[in-house]
């Protein structure tokens, strides 16, 4: 049976001319990809951010930051999208106005069937010219990694945002106006700690849309939010689409 939560959810999702989802780690957690702030089982739990994720870790120890990285791309080859991907993939085809935004890297949106995914935080499976931007898709190996760029012979790079690095300039002004403009916002497996993806649901709210929070835990959008779901979103989604039937 429905909880009366799903029953809510689908109620809205019916109302909504203009229904943003934005994601992060959470969403992919039943994927078995793992987050980054779970206590236990969160990568920044086991590694510093500032030793693998920013500019200045690259520069210093660019070895161990391309091996981090293809670590984290391996494990993504075993992996699947999960059900809470599949019932976001299905939301964006119904004839409403729809924009996922995510900060994850791990690209199981697209592979569950979602297509205009705004993607704020890169793409862990792309790999870009740490000097000049060019996406690069093939390259070897000479010497030690990270791999040069064939044009300049910089070394190449994950194409993913890193702490201190501005978001892709183009993606986070659509993000925003979505924000702005939509109905329904639905804040799905993010800490809503990490600016300034954080503040889209703020946003949304402000503009008075109606503001969803689908995460296990707390977090700083849980008191602001107009409904509150304390479930795993590959559990939950999939139970509000079934009511979309
Ligand atoms: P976090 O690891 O910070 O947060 C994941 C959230 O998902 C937590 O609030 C969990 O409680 C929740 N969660 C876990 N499993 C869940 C499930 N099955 N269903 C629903 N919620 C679940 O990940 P993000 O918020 O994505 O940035 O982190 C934001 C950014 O910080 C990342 O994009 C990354 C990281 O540093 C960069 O690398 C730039």
């Amino acid at each position: 049976m429905a909880s009366i939560a799903a029953e809510a959810l689908a109620a809205r999702i019916k109302a909504a001319h203009h229904i943003v989802v934005l994601t992060g780690a959470g969403v992919s957690a039943e994927s078995g990809v793992p987050t980054f702030r779970d206590r236990q089982t969160g990568l920044w739990a086991k590694y510093r951010p500032e030793d693998l994720a920013t500019p200045e870790a690259f520069r210093r120890d660019p070895e161990t930051v391309w091996r981090w990285y293809e670590w984290r791309r391996s494990i993504l080859e075993e992996i699947k999208p999960n059900p809470g991907h599949f019932a976001i993939a299905e939301l964006e085809a119904l004839p409403r106005e729809f924009a996922l935004i995510t900060q994850n890297v791990d690209g199981l949106h697209a592979v569950a069937g979602s297509r205009n995914i705004i993607e704020l935080h890169g793409n862990i499976g792309r790999t870009i010219c740490s000097v000049e931007r060019c996406v690069v898709s093939s390259w070897t190996l000479a010497g030690s990694a990270p791999p040069k760029c064939p044009n300049c012979g910089a070394h190449l790079r994950p194409d993913v945002v890193w702490f201190g690095e501005s978001l892709p300039e183009r993606p986070f002004i659509e993000a925003q106006d979505h924000a702005d403009r939509c109905d329904l916002f639905l804040s799905v497996g993010t800490s809503t700690v990490v600016q300034p993806a954080a503040s889209l649901p703020f946003m949304a709210k402000r503009s008075g849309a109606f503001v969803v929070e689908i995460n296990v835990d707390l977090t700083p959008l849980s008191h602001v939010a107009d409904l509150v779901v304390r479930e795993k979103s590959g559990f939950f989604l999939p139970s509000v689409l079934e009511l979309l039937k």
